[in-house]
């Protein structure tokens, strides 16, 4: 059930009408250029959005696009204001963050829990804790704070930490009745690692600094991070995770980069720093000339609707560790220049899913000069993301809240959770989410060792 969506008659009026749309001029001289280049991406981004339409829900984008790639793009809407200082979309971001926090503020909502994957749970997870750090403006006192949302989903995710196979390790799914529960994956870990290191980079406080370099120690020794830093996709406890699945992708290199930059930034220790360098060491697989690319299904053109949004965390994790991890901004900058420079070559397609707007993003960056006539909210939020990220020389960098932050925290935040009934709406199957659904779909890839390229 893996899908490639088109709509074949858009797609084929951009190729046949073939009027010629210029590409986004990008001058990385000028941060003028760089700020128009990303609001360029965010219009077409946000187009995708319904979720502010009269008898809409606010948080969701509409069907095929899954409800975690909502949470994910709001967290780059938090990071596109923080950029550019535009503030066209806080309405809607902080309207799509509140929403969707469900009964027990740890975004766990009803319509969504049947479900939910940890990782589902992880990047809302990570937008809200991108709005502490970038001191977003904070929700009306009465309302979750931004701090104690990301502190929800940690203290959630640590009791469902599974010492009975593997040795440890979050599974996917959250609940036993779905598929995907016996997989223990990168992804899931790596945005519980992600949280667990802001956090503790931001508080201070030490119990989130441990989980961190527990999940880290844990990802290693079951070889999902092998010894030059590359992420594969995960592993089934039905085998006791003795097999790994070794496709690679670059939201995981990501999630786990900003982690062990947060930790580095933390402790200043030579092993985050180790780390940090090997991890960005070890992201070469998505570099073609500079490029970044989705080396597992961009050049069989096969990504689905997820994949199409990795480089955005890619692009977002590397900015960050510019900033926290100062000794890795000559290694990260020339990449990130590089590949916005492609990505604005990319964005020249003529027609998006809701008219023609112009300058709508393709997803194969390394094709430069030539539209891949692709286009979705993946394409636009990747291109977004890569663009601001060449604005890193110009905030301040993450706060802490001995450093500015304003965001209320507290320690005990979802602790509820575990106690209420959770209550499910009927979902039918053909609406399962999960950022990381092609896992289920390659396990059977795991016993025939390694796996490389996404299959058919
Ligand atoms: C910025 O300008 C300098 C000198 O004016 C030039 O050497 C450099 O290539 C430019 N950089 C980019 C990214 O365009
Ligand atoms: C939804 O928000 C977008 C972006 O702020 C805006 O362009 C659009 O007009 C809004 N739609 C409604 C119905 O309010
Ligand atoms: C849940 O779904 C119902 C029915 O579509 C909708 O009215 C409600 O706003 C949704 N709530 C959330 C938090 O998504
Ligand atoms: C399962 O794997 C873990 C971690 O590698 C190991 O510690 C444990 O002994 C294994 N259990 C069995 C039953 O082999
Ligand atoms: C920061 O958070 C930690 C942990 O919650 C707390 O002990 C400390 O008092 C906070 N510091 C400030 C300045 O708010
Ligand atoms: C960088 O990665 C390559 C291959 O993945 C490896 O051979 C090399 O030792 C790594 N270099 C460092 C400094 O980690
Ligand atoms: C930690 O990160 C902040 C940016 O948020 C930066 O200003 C600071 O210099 C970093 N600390 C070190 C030791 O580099
Ligand atoms: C530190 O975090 C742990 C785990 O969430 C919590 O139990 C403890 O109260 C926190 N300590 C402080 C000082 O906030």
């Amino acid at each position: 059930m893996k899908f490639s969506w088109r709509v074949p008659g858009l797609v084929a009026s951009v190729l046949i009408g073939g009027q010629a749309v210029s590409a986004i001029d990008l001058d990385l001289n000028s941060t003028d250029s760089i700020k128009q280049a990303a609001s360029t991406a965010a219009y077409g981004l946000v187009k995708w959005y319904t979720g502010n339409n009269t008898g809409d829900v606010p948080g969701n984008l509409p069907a095929p696009y899954f409800w975690w790639e909502a949470g994910a793009m709001f967290g780059s809407l938090v990071d596109y204001w923080y950029y550019t200082g535009d503030d066209s979309y806080n309405e809607i971001t902080t309207q799509a963050l509140l929403f969707q926090t469900g009964p027990n503020d740890d975004y766990m909502p009803p319509n969504q829990t049947k479900t939910e994957g940890n990782d589902d749970q992880g990047f809302w997870a990570m937008a809200a804790m991108t709005a502490a750090e970038d001191n977003y403006p904070n929700p009306p006192s009465d309302k979750p704070q931004w701090l104690a949302l990301a502190q929800a989903v940690f203290n959630t995710q640590a009791t469902r930490w599974d010492d009975t196979t593997c040795g440890g390790g979050l599974r996917w799914q959250i609940f036993t009745f779905n598929n995907g529960y016996n997989y223990k994956n990168t992804i899931s870990n790596g945005c519980f690692f992600n949280v667990a290191a802001r956090l503790a980079r931001y508080t201070g406080n030490q119990t989130y600094a441990d989980w961190a370099e527990k999940i880290f120690d844990w990802v290693s020794a079951l070889q999902l991070m092998d010894e030059n830093y590359h992420f594969y996709d995960g592993s089934d406890d039905t085998i006791n995770c003795t097999q790994v699945n070794h496709i690679q992708w670059t939201y995981n290199a990501g999630v786990y980069m900003q982690g062990a930059a947060a930790m580095w930034n933390l402790t200043q220790s030579d092993t985050w720093k180790q780390r940090v360098l090997g991890i960005i060491n070890g992201t070469s697989v998505f570099f073609q000339d500079g490029v970044m690319y989705e080396v597992a299904c961009e050049p069989n053109g096969k990504c689905d609707n997820d994949q199409r949004s990795f480089k955005a965390y890619l692009s977002r994790a590397m900015a960050a560790t510019a900033k926290v991890a100062p000794f890795t901004f000559d290694l990260i900058m020339p990449l990130l220049q590089s590949s916005a420079q492609a990505a604005a070559q990319q964005c020249s397609g003529t027609a998006g899913p809701y008219g023609s707007f112009g300058n709508v993003c393709g997803l194969r960056w390394t094709q430069k000069q030539q539209y891949d006539g692709s286009f979705g909210p993946g394409e636009q939020m990747a291109a977004m993301e890569i663009f601001q990220s060449n604005l890193v020389t110009k905030v301040q960098g993450p706060v802490t809240n001995k450093t500015g932050g304003t965001s209320k925290g507290n320690p005990n935040a979802g602790s509820n959770s575990g106690t209420s009934p959770i209550v499910y709406s009927t979902i039918s199957t053909s609406d399962r989410a999960g950022a990381g659904i092609i896992t289920t779909l390659v396990l059977i890839g795991i016993l025939g060792g390694a796996l490389w390229m996404a299959s058919a």
